[in-house]
C-alpha cells in the first residue's frame, strides 16, 4: 500500500515508518520537522533505506499540499501534532489550530476520497478522571478551568474525537480510527519541549538537577513506542474501523521514583529538585495526579498489550544517552 504518515518523523512517527517500510510499503512522510527531524530514522532503518523514503516538508495546515499528498496515497495514519507542556503552553493559539483544524480538514479529505485514516487522540482526555485505570468507555471531561494553557491540548483532542464522529456517524461507510495513546516513549524523544524521559536523562548526564514538578507522587504509564507501533498495525490489519482505543502499557511508576532510577542507572551527581511547575509554565500547568489506561479492550481485540517494563524503558534510554554524551550539551543538543 502507499501509505501517508503525518508526524512521520517524530517520536512514535519515525517507528511507525520504519515498521510500514520493511514490511513492504511505499511510505510517504509529510512532516514540517518543527520537531521530528530525518536523524530520527536513523535508529531503525539503514541509510539506504531512508533514501527510498519520501519526506514532503510542509505543515498540515498547508490546505494544497495535504490534499495533494492525501490524494495520492491509499491510507493515512495522521501523527502530526502540536504537544508537548512547553509547545501547548507557549503557542496555544497555534496547537489549537494545527492539533483541531489540521485534523478536521484531514478528516474531511480521508472521507470524500474514501480513504482509511487513523488519528491520533491523547490519554489527556481523560482530564481528571482519578479511576484506578481509564477505559474507553468512561466520561470525558477535563474536570478543571478549561482557561488554563495545558487542557486546551485536552480540549483540541476531544474536539477532534468529536469531529471523527461525528463525520462516522454522517459516513456509514467510512474507515476512521480513534487512538488515546499513554506516554508513548523512544530515546529520540525530544526533551525541548518538557517530556520527562529525556529531561531526566539529559540532565543526569549533564550533572543538573532532575527537576520533579510538585511533590513527585503523580503515576504515569510509560508506553515503549515498538510496541505501541505492533498493537497499532494489528488494529489496522484486523480492520477494527470506526472503534477508540486505549494504547498504553500496564506498569505505573511515580515520577520521584523515575527520577531516583535515572540518577542510580546513570551514576549521576545530580540531584531532584521538587519545584511548583506553575513558575516554569506561567500558570498554565495542571498536573493529573494519576493517569493509568486499562488496556482490556485492546487485548480483547488483538490478543496482546505493550509489554516492555518500565525497567526496560529506563535501561534502553541509559544506553542510548550513554552513547551520545561526551561531556557537552553538544551532543545532546537534538534530544
Ligand atoms: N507520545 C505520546 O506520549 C503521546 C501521547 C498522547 C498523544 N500523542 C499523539 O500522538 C501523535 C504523535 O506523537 P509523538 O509523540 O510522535 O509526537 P512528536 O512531537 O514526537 O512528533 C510529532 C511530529 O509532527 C510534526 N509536526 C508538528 N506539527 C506539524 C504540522 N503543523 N505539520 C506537519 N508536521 C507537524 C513534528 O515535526 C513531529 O515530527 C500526536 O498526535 C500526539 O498528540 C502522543
Amino acid at each position: 500500500m502507499k501509505i501517508l504518515i503525518t508526524g512521520g518523523l517524530g517520536t512514535i512517527g519515525s517507528c511507525l515508518v520504519a515498521k510500514l517500510y520493511k514490511d513492504g510499503h511505499d511510505v510517504i512522510i509529510y512532516d514540517n520537522m518543527e520537531i521530528g527531524n530525518k536523524n530520527n530514522l536513523e535508529v531503525y532503518l539503514e541509510e539506504e533505506q531512508i533514501k527510498k523514503i519520501k519526506i514532503i516538508r510542509k505543515d498540515i495546515l498547508d490546505k494544497e499540499h495535504i490534499s495533494f499528498a492525501i490524494s495520492e496515497c491509499d491510507m493515512v495514519y495522521h501523527l502530526a501534532a502540536t504537544l508537548g507542556t512547553l509547545n501547548v503552553v507557549s503557542q496555544p493559539s497555534r496547537m489549537l489550530n494545527v492539533n483541531s483544524m489540521g485534523t478536521h480538514l484531514i478528516a474531511d479529505l480521508c472521507v470524500a476520497k474514501g480513504i482509511p485514516l487513523v488519528i491520533m487522540s491523547s490519554s489527556m482526555v481523560y482530564g481528571k478522571n482519578d479511576k484506578k485505570s481509564v477505559t474507553e468507555s468512561d466520561d470525558l471531561f477535563v474536570g478543571g478551568n478549561v482557561n488554563v494553557g495545558l487542557w486546551w491540548y485536552a480540549i483540541s483532542k476531544i474536539a477532534d474525537e468529536a469531529y471523527a464522529n461525528s463525520l462516522l456517524l454522517e459516513n456509514p461507510d467510512a474507515k476512521i480510527m480513534i487512538i488515546r495513546p499513554f506516554n508513548v516513549i523512544a530515546p529520540i524523544q525530544s526533551h525541548i519541549v518538557g517530556f520527562v524521559f529525556p529531561r531526566f536523562f539529559r540532565a543526569a548526564y549533564l550533572g543538573e538537577s532532575l527537576k520533579v514538578y510538585g511533590d513527585g507522587n503523580q503515576r504515569r504509564t510509560f508506553t515503549w513506542a515498538p510496541d505501541f507501533v505492533q498493537c497499532l498495525l494489528l488494529l489496522v490489519e484486523k480492520n477494527l474501523w470506526r472503534r477508540t482505543f486505549n494504547i498504553g502499557g500496564t506498569e505505573s511508576i511515580t515520577i520521584l521514583e523515575l527520577a531516583e532510577k535515572v540518577i542510580e542507572i546513570s551514576g549521576s551527581s545530580s540531584q531532584v529538585s521538587l519545584m511548583d511547575p506553575q513558575d516554569l509554565f506561567n500558570g498554565q500547568f495542571v498536573e493529573i495526579p494519576h493517569r493509568v489506561p486499562n488496556v482490556d479492550y485492546l487485548k480483547e481485540n488483538i490478543g496482546i498489550v505493550p509489554t516492555t517494563t518500565t525497567q526496560t524503558m529506563i535501561e534502553n534510554f541509559n544506553s542510548f544517552y550513554r552513547n551520545k554524551i561526551s561531556k557537552s550539551d553538544f551532543d545532546l543538543s537534538r534530544y
